[in-house]
This record gives structure tokens, sequence and C-alpha cells, in this order.
């Protein structure tokens, strides 16, 4: 996981800036910060553990001289963020060789740095940290000590990493320079007028230019004020690549007057939503004819996108007539592994586009044949690239680590996806497909209006019971995808145990926990599971449970049964509710999290790209 930031700037100190931009990255870990540059021709670094305005505060990373210069913000793999017995900063970034002559920052897991760590030892290197990014520098060290230059140096100690990396190198050798280079781990340069950047994610220099280059797998680049150049490690072959220009604004990447990115970001999902209509016709075409085709698909995803691809296995069925199988990435080699063959089609569904399991998955897939769809927010992530055909969601960067607008995005595009291939098997009239069409159209102001009239009355819900010590959320037919995706964000911003099941599975046990005053989450679309769903709401009031529904605008008959409701406003087909039902359930999990004290933005243990195993 973590966050690397470079700059090499034709003039001022860039200390300020790499600060900025590591705020920006924070999202993608925050066990510790540090921040080098090369003042004077040495190199000069602050770091610590912790979260990076408590490392400022104590620190001021601020207070560095130097126009060149590398940063990081950490998520803990090898080496914990507080090392026992030890200074606190020991395992924070940059790590440098022996002679403090080399900084290196590093995202990523090197999984052969144990035994790359004993060869360095046997040659007199000493380790201060229990990282394994510090085989990094004094490899580099090494290879200087050989009569490599610096380019060469850096080449030849990443072809000896296994595993996973995106770095950036400085050092007192060439300080004019930073030398990168990826391997699976993100890292893309951001071209300013006077400086240039590297970074993990390009909402890290999105303020400061929004001119990119994507850095691919294998390759390595070493950036200066003025240029940047790139080759592949294993040839050593140039690279031309033209800067892209990014249409996310800075802008887009701060919080807009909200007092956290979750706030936001929820009420960012009609923009989202309309923007998931824009055409990509092309694309969404290409999927769904593969779809269409496959022996069979298999629709892969970890967290919220999984419940995603739960919500598709749906909309495929009822809209297509097309039977998939959902499947939670981490699970997927062991469960459908053997059976994957060159008929089968996976569809992966990352908002990243660069969760570890996600990508393992389709690692064996296409090692078994089968044929790779990709759903994601992230052009140029690892996904779009190993996939046969990708389409993008269009959310725009998701800075909140639970994911919100990026959840009902997908499910947007996977709706059209179903609609596609409905079209294409001819099971469906043209009417009732103009009529679905006619609805996702509508979606977008749905959700907004949901939104709206939902916020006030989500906090004082959240304020009645916020003290609940455990939640349940259940729902019948896809909106039993709804009740997981509640229960998920509940549980991981506020910290509140949750319980999620098929509303009829919970007599076959989850109702024992139920006492008096527990609260109980239905949701409730006006659809086919509507009169049964009404005997699983007896049943819960029965043993006394508090009753909190997500109605569709009117139904009288759930509202006279409920504690408290939340109103969907208009009538959605089936297949389309989780895209509104969830609004209100993001903000019943967002303040209980601010009435809990839990920052929503930054859940204890979690990051946003998962991107180990
Ligand atoms: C939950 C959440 C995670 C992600 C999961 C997959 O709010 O954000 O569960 O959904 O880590 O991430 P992507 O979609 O990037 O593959």
């Amino acid at each position: 996981m973590c966050g690397i930031f470079g700059c090499v700037s034709k003039k001022g100190n860039v200390a300020p800036l790499i600060h900025a931009a590591l705020k920006r990255l924070e999202y993608r870990g925050y066990d510790s910060v540090g921040e080098a540059t090369i003042h004077e021709g040495k190199i000069q670094i602050k770091k610590d553990q912790g979260k990076i305005d408590d490392v400022h505060r104590m620190l001021n990373l601020d207070d560095l001289s130097g126009s060149i210069g590398v940063g990081h913000t950490r998520w803990a793999t090898h080496g914990a963020p507080r090392p026992l017995g030890l200074p606190s900063w020991t395992n924070a970034h940059p790590h440098t060789d022996c002679n403090s002559e080399i900084a290196v920052v590093h995202n990523g897991i090197i999984d052969n740095f144990l035994e790359l760590k004993a060869e360095l030892e046997n040659l007199g290197h000493e380790f201060r940290s229990k990282t394994d990014t510090e085989v990094i520098p004094h490899l580099i060290e090494e290879n200087l000590k050989k009569g490599a230059t610096v380019v060469e140096a850096v080449r030849d100690t990443v072809k000896r990493l296994d595993g996973s990396y995106a770095i950036a190198v400085l050092t007192s050798h060439v300080p004019e320079r930073i030398i990168c280079a990826r391997n699976e781990s993100p890292l893309v340069l951001g071209i300013g007028e006077e400086a240039v950047y590297c970074a993990s994610d390009i909402p890290a220099f999105l303020p400061l230019t929004n001119k990119t280059v994507i850095l691919e797998n294998g390759e390595l680049a070493v950036i200066q004020a003025d240029r940047y150049e790139i080759r592949k490690i294993d040839d050593w072959k140039r690279v031309l690549r033209e800067p892209e220009v990014i249409e996310w604004t800075a802008e887009m990447a701060e919080k807009q007057g909200y007092p956290h990115f979750m706030l936001k970001e929820i009420h960012e999902q009609p923009t989202c939503l309309r923007n998931t209509l824009r055409p990509q016709d092309l694309y969404l075409d290409l999927i769904a004819t593969f779809l269409d085709r496959a022996g069979e698909v298999f629709l892969v995803a970890a967290g919220t996108s999984y419940h995603s691809c739960l919500a598709a296995s749906y909309m495929f069925s009822d809209l297509a007539f097309l039977a998939t199988h959902p499947v939670i990435a981490s699970e997927f080699v062991e469960q459908q592994g053997m059976a994957v063959n060159i008929n089968s089609t996976i569809l992966a569904v990352s908002q990243s586009g660069e969760t570890s399991d996600t990508l393992a998955a389709v690692d064996h897939a296409r090692n078994h044949a089968a044929t790779i769809l990709g759903l994601t927010n992230v052009v140029g992530s690892t996904l779009t690239r190993v996939s046969r055909v990708y389409t993008v969601q269009q959310s725009g960067p998701e800075i909140g680590v639970a994911a919100t607008k990026t959840f009902t995005s997908q499910l947007s595009v996977l709706a059209q996806l179903a609609l596609r291939v409905a079209k294409l098997r001819g099971k469906v009239g043209h009417r009732q497909i103009e009529e679905l069409e006619e609805k996702i159209t509508q979606i977008p102001d749905i959700v907004e209006k949901t939104i709206e009239r939902n916020d006030e009355r989500a906090q004082r819900i959240a304020k009645k019971y916020k003290d609940s010590k455990v939640f349940f959320f259940l729902g019948r037919g896809i909106s039993s995808a709804t009740a997981l995706e509640g229960r998920l964000k509940l549980m991981e911003i506020a910290y509140v145990p949750s319980i999620a099941y098929p509303a009829g599975e919970s007599k076959h046990g989850p109702i024992s926990l139920v006492e008096p005053g527990f609260p109980v989450v239905f949701i409730c679309p006006r659809d086919e599971t509507h009169k049964t769903i009404i005997g699983n709401i007896m049943e819960m009031k029965a043993r006394g449970a508090s009753i909190i529904s997500v109605i569709e605008e009117g139904d009288e008959d759930i509202k006279n049964l409920s504690d408290e409701y939340f109103e969907v406003p208009g009538r959605l087909p089936e297949p389309l509710t989780p895209i509104a039902f969830v609004a209100p359930l993001q903000l019943l999990a967002y303040y209980t999290a601010v009435q809990r004290g839990c920052n929503p933005d930054m859940p204890r243990n979690l990051a946003k790209s998962v991107t180990v195993k």
C-alpha cells in the first residue's frame, strides 16, 4: 500500500510541496511519514511514525531545504510502525544506505528481502530497520562500489528484487535526478512547467500539473526538473511516451467544504452517475458480446466491489437471463480455480484496479486461457493492462477509504452491461428495454433527492442508535447485496459489529441474537420481495427489534411497521434499486462514525488500495 512522491524542481524548496502531496496520498496509508531532500550535496531526512499532521507538528516537515526530494506515507507490511525497543522513526521511509548517500521510498513488498539482507550483511552492510525496503539502498550502494553509474546501479538492483515495488531513489551522487521504477505497484509521472514529479497516484500532483505519464511494469524513469527518460528494465530500450492530459481538476481532489471526503463523495454520486451514462458504447458493447458468448461468467472482486458483483449477478439473471458466479477475489483460485478454462470469462471489478487479491485471481484465470474483462475507476491501472477489454466507471478520485461513489458508479455500469447483454439475447421486449434505459437515466436525479431528503434523518437516527452493540441489515433478492454493503460501511468506519443476511436466512440462525431494542435495518424496495419482507419485519418486531427501514416513498405499509424509516423517491425497477437504496445506508454509517468520534475518512487498519494479499 503506501504512497510515494518525488519532485525535482528548477527552483525553490520542495519540502512544503512534498508535504502537501503526501497529504493527498494519505488515503494510501498513514502509519508513518517521511521526507528527504538534498541540500548542499547532502541528504537530509525527517521521518517518524504517526499520521502526517502529527509528525508535522513534531518535526515541521516543511523545514527542509533543497529543490529535489522524495516523500512517503506508509501502510506497514514489514516492520511495525512503532517497533519495540527501537526509535519510533526506525521503520519509516525513506531508508538509506550505510553512508546516507542514497534515500529510497518504496510501495510494495520485496518477497526475497531476507536472502538479500543476509547477503548484504555478509558484505558488511548495517541495517537499521526491520523493513524489506532497506535492502534497496544497500544493493544500490553495492552496485555503485562495483563501478556502475547511479542509473545502472538502480537498474541492476531492481533486477534482483522479487515482488512488487514502486520506488523513488534520491542520491547525493546525482543531486539533480530522481530515479524511479515499478513492478506491480502503481507509479505515475507528472510533467510541470518548472518541475517533474513521480507519485503513486495522480491526485498527489494534480494541483501542480495535469500532464501525466503512466509508467508500465518493468520500466525505470529518470526525472530531472525539465525532462524525463523512460527505459525498459529488461532490455534497456528507450520508451517514448508523451504526457496525457488528465481532466480531474485539483478541486475535485479536495474536500470542497465538506467536513470529510466521505460525505463529499456521497454527495458527488449524482454527478458520478451522470458520468457513467456518457457513452462508452464501444467498450460496453464489446464486453457485452464477450459475456453473451462466454461458457461461464465469473464476477470477481473484493469488498465493496464484490457487493457490486453480487448485485450484478441478479441484474444479469433478471435482465439478460445470464447466469453468473460472483466470487470473492481472495477465494477465487481455491473455489473456482480448477473450473476455469478457455471458455470462461472473468469480469473483474476493482475501483483502484490495483487490488492484489483481484489481480491474483485475474492472473490465475489468464494462465488458464480465460478471457479477462475489467471494470475500474483508474485508467492505466494494472487491471486495465491485463484485461482484454475494460471500461472505466468515471467516478473521479475517491479519497475516503470507504467506497461510496465508486460503488454506485460500478452498479450503474453493470446495469448498463446487463441491458446490453439482454438486447443481444433478444429475450426481453424492446418496450421493457426502453423503459429500463429511461429509468437508468433518471437514477442520478433519484439519488440526488434521496441524499437531500435523508441527510438530516440519518443524523438523527445515527444519534439515536450510535451506542447499539450490534446492527442487523436484511434484504431479499438484489437488496441482500445492498444490505451487505450497508453493513460493511457501518462496520468499517464506525466500528459497530454488524451482520447482514438475505432476510430469509435470518430465521436459520442469526435471529437468536435479537433482543428488545436491537436495531434491524430492512431494505425494502417495492419489488417482488415486498410481501415476504413484511413477514420478516413482523418476525423481528415480535422479538422486540427496532425496525429501521429503507422504503420507496409512500410505502405506508412498511412505514407503519417501522420505528424509523428512510424514503427513496420514485419507483425503480428491481435491478436498479441498490443504486438508490444504498445512499441512506452510506449516510447512516457516516453520521454514526462521526457521532462515535471516529474519522470516517481513515478507518483504523484499513487503506484505500489493498496491494498485498
Ligand atoms: C470498502 C472498500 C473496500 C474495497 C476493496 C476493493 O469500503 O473500499 O472493501 O472495495 O478493498 O477495492 P477495489 O475496488 O479498489 O478493488
